[in-house]
C-alpha cells in the first residue's frame, strides 16, 4: 500500500484537485484519480487522504462516521486510521492506500505512487 506516514515526495507525481477553500474543516472531498474512488478528509486543518474502497468488501469507506482519525465502514464496521490507511478494526485486515497531500498556491495536489 501506499502510505502517507512512509511517503516521500520523489515517490509520488502530484496532480492539483481543488482550491483548498473547497474542503473547509470538518468536510470531505470525493475525487477519482486512475480510476480509483479517493476521499479527502479536513480534520482540524489538517488534510488526509485514503481509498474510497473498505478492503473488506469495497464498502463506501467515505460514508461512514469518523471517530477521531478512524473511518468506520458503513457495511460492517471496519475502520481504518485515516492518517495512515491502517486497518485497525476487524473485519477488515488489509490497509487501504493512504495518499500524500500538500498545498500549493492555495490549492490541494494530491501524490499518486510513481509506476
Ligand atoms: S465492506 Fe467495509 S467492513 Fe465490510
Amino acid at each position: 500500500m501506499f502510505n502517507y506516514t512512509a511517503y516521500d515526495e520523489s515517490q509520488a507525481t502530484f496532480f492539483e484537485i481543488a482550491p483548498a477553500s473547497e474542503l473547509p474543516n470538518g468536510e470531505r472531498l470525493f475525487i477519482e484519480m486512475d480510476g480509483k474512488p479517493i476521499v479527502i478528509f479536513n480534520v482540524a486543518g489538517q488534510l488526509f487522504a485514503i481509498a474510497d474502497l473498505c478492503t473488506h468488501d469495497d464498502g463506501p469507506l467515505g460514508d461512514g462516521d469518523l471517530e477521531d482519525h478512524n473511518i468506520v465502514c458503513p457495511r460492517h464496521g471496519a475502520e481504518f486510521d485515516i492518517r495512515t490507511g491502517q486497518a485497525v478494526q476487524m473485519p477488515a485486515v488489509i490497509d487501504v492506500p493512504a495518499y500524500p497531500l500538500k498545498i500549493v498556491d492555495g490549492n490541494i495536489w494530491l501524490g499518486l505512487p510513481k509506476e
